[in-house]
């Protein structure tokens, strides 16, 4: 069963496991731990059986939303849950008054652009040389 929840100062260790598995510039638990406790940022992470699969977080800047990090183990990947992770994301984002939402990603980055792309997400500008090891332009993108 897949379940969806908020990210508790327990999970930040495995979640930083998973990022360092998977990025050259991972996030550290010391850096997931301070979002769970800012009061302007919402992250989540996505259970499969008990298991932690993946999480993602946003963050409130003046109303407009800055998803931070999106991330799905290796091995439960293509079984949607970055989708319904990100879903369930963007809806609470609603909630708590963020209206426009916002991400950067590695032009290269096909499945996520993919991802984004199928919940909204719109390209609109590149932002050259943004990410280190490898270098690498981004892709800034939209749901408005
Ligand atoms: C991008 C990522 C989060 C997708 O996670 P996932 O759980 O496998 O994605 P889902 O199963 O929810 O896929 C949803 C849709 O995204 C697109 N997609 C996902 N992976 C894809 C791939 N490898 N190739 C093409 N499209 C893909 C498809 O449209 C897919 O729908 P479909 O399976 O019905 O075709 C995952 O591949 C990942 O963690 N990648 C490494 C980290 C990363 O790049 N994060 C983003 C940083 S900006």
């Amino acid at each position: 069963m897949l379940l969806i929840r908020e990210m508790k100062a327990d999970d930040v260790e495995i979640v930083s496991k998973i990022e360092s598995e998977v990025f050259s510039m991972p996030w550290s638990a010391k850096d997931f731990l301070e979002m769970v406790e800012a009061d302007y940022a919402y992250y989540y992470v996505a259970e499969l059986d008990g298991e932690i699969a993946g999480c993602c977080g946003i963050r409130n800047i003046a109303g407009d939303g800055e998803i931070t990090n999106v991330v799905v183990a290796p091995s439960y990947r293509r079984k949607g849950i970055a989708l319904k992770m990100m879903e369930y994301m963007l809806e609470e984002a609603g909630k708590v008054g963020i209206g426009d939402c916002t991400l950067e990603v590695r032009v290269s980055n096909q499945p996520a652009i993919r991802l984004y792309e199928r919940l909204g997400f719109k390209g609109e500008g590149v932002r050259p040389h943004f990410y280190d090891k490898p270098d690498e332009d981004a892709l800034i993108m939209w749901k408005r």
